[in-house]
């Protein structure tokens, strides 16, 4: 037996030939003497040698479960496998295995403080699918959270408990936020309820300014303590907290005894800049700290899950990493060269042209997607029907409101009015021109699941699709809590088939 180098040893070795970028992001903590305690990634491989399980999908087809890993050591996760085990069925994240070695992966958040609006339950697990990326060129899918979605781990092993060091880094799609609470990566409490000022240490990202903002008007990287957001000393504006503009955004908050920072970057170039470092905030409660030490994934420490945001990798360690470590540990992760890929697949779509959507549910081919004033269902139309008919199941594709990768379908009949969800219902709504608006009615197409046509995803909800259910429109998961989530004749429900218009 010859004994194996450490990974601290190995990392410092490779930081010795220069050979930087086959050094991982936990590799580089280690040889700074601050190793992760917990490592996320449904991406990569955080250290250069792993070759574990990145994480756990299951398919809606017969709720079996299969493991993604990378596609060598160290490298990009096996996307592929995931698309053969998903095909022609809907898949979730079930588990985001921790490539620490000390266990701590994180699984469907538990109920908390504060229900959420969706289930009074356990928070929803995120889409396969919601988040493709490549990394070098390869594709891989991050964890895209809905509002009401959220992952956890209350019973960490290693983590920073009461005013103990710590650090942390997340690369998150700087374009997926909103301002309700909270899109965190990070340490919480372990009962998952509100116990008080100075027990969590998380990053925050997004554009709320209830407790603390930044410069202009976000989205921000801040820290949540609980019961407030920083972005700097006390719990007002910090105009070095810059809005983020990037695509993808490297964060970064650590602390230790009344010191604690927040850094951020581009993810696909340059370095960190510090946005803030200092004494703790001088609120009661925050020096020392309280850290109870579960970790965190979409929500706030009571389980707030009103956020969305999108997630790729991430860590924890023990000790507070140096401001070079973490520089490293930056141009580590441009290194891998994240990038946007298509979102979606299936037949093609044309922005400008206008088209129909064929119900294929055996029984009901006789219908279209059409409308009745606001309300969205299918109705039966053929080439002598009458005029109103024909315009009411008749729409104009343009490029998403939200994000011009995905489509958006316009009215015929009434100009500037769009089908959009809301609380999961297809509506046609005239745009206002909001932020909300424009996702709810931003879609992103795929083959068909039934083998047919087209299943059209929710940008939103990436686990919803259009489905007509007693003949009314949805964006329906498959199974969930609503009626029209039962997965009976899911498949058939979701695909339609897109053909020329009938006026
Ligand atoms: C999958 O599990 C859910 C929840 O237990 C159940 O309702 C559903 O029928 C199952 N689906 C299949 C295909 O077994």
């Amino acid at each position: 037996m010859f004994s194996r180098p450490s990974l601290q040893a190995l990392a410092l070795s490779l930081l010795a030939t220069g050979s930087l970028v086959h050094a991982g992001p936990c590799d580089l903590y280690a040889s700074g003497g601050t190793p992760c305690i917990a490592a996320h990634g449904t991406t990569r491989a955080l250290y250069n040698a792993y070759t574990g399980p990145l994480y756990q999908v299951k398919r809606g087809s017969d709720n079996t479960t299969t493991t993604i890993s990378p596609v060598s050591a160290g490298g990009v996760a096996n996307a592929a496998a995931q698309d053969t085990f998903c095909a022609s069925t809907t898949c979730l994240i079930t588990i985001i295995y921790d490539q620490s070695g000390r266990g701590n992966h994180l699984t469907q958040a538990p109920p908390g403080g504060f229900n959420g609006p969706d289930i009074g339950g356990y928070d929803n697990l995120a889409s396969a699918i919601g988040a493709p990326v490549t990394l070098n060129g390869k594709k891989a899918y991050g964890v895209f959270v809905s509002p009401g979605t959220g992952y956890r781990n209350n019973a960490v092993s290693g983590s920073a408990t009461g005013d103990e060091p710590e650090g942390m880094y997340a690369v998150l799609d700087g374009t997926h936020y909103n301002d309700a609470c909270c899109f965190d990566y990070g340490n919480a409490e372990t009962n998952s309820k509100d116990t008080g000022n100075g027990h969590m240490e998380a990053i925050y990202y997004g554009d709320n300014t209830v407790w603390g903002s930044g410069a202009g008007s976000g989205p921000w990287v801040m820290a949540d303590l609980e019961n407030g957001l920083f972005s700097g000393q006390g719990t007002k504006n910090n105009a070095g907290d810059p809005t983020i503009t990037s695509r993808f955004v490297t964060a970064i908050v650590k602390g230790k005894p009344n010191q604690w920072a927040i850094r951020g970057g581009n993810s696909a170039s340059g370095s960190l800049s510090t946005y803030w470092t200092g004494a703790r905030p001088t609120v009661g409660g925050y020096n020392p700290m309280s850290l109870e030490g579960a970790i965190i994934l979409g929500i706030g420490g009571d389980n707030s899950n009103g956020a969305q945001g999108t997630f790729y990798e991430g860590v924890m360690t023990t000790g507070y990493p140096s401001d070079a470590t973490e520089n490293s540990v930056q141009a580590n992760i441009v290194a891998a060269k994240y990038a946007t890929t298509s979102l979606v697949s299936g037949p093609a779509l044309t922005v400008g042209s206008s088209i129909s959507f064929h119900v294929t549910t055996p029984g009901y081919t006789d219908r279209y997607l059409a409308h009745t004033g606001a309300t969205v269902n299918t109705q039966v139309v053929s080439s002598s029907s009458t005029t109103t008919l024909k315009q009411g199941a008749s729409w104009k594709v343009r490029a998403g409101l939200a994000n011009s990768a995905c489509y958006s379908f316009e009215s015929t009949d009434t100009a500037g009015s769009y089908i959009r969800h809301s609380f999961f219902t297809l509506l046609l709504n005239a745009n206002d021109g909001s932020k909300i608006f424009n996702e709810d009615a931003t879609f992103c197409p795929q083959a068909g699941l039934n083998g047919q046509g087209s299943t059209i995803r929710s940008f939103s909800y990436p686990t919803r699709f259009f489905r007509h259910y007693a003949n009314v429109g949805y964006i329906a998961s498959n199974g969930g809590v609503h009626a029209w989530d039962n997965p009976g004749s899911f498949n058939d429900d979701v695909s339609f088939v897109v053909g020329a218009a009938f006026a």
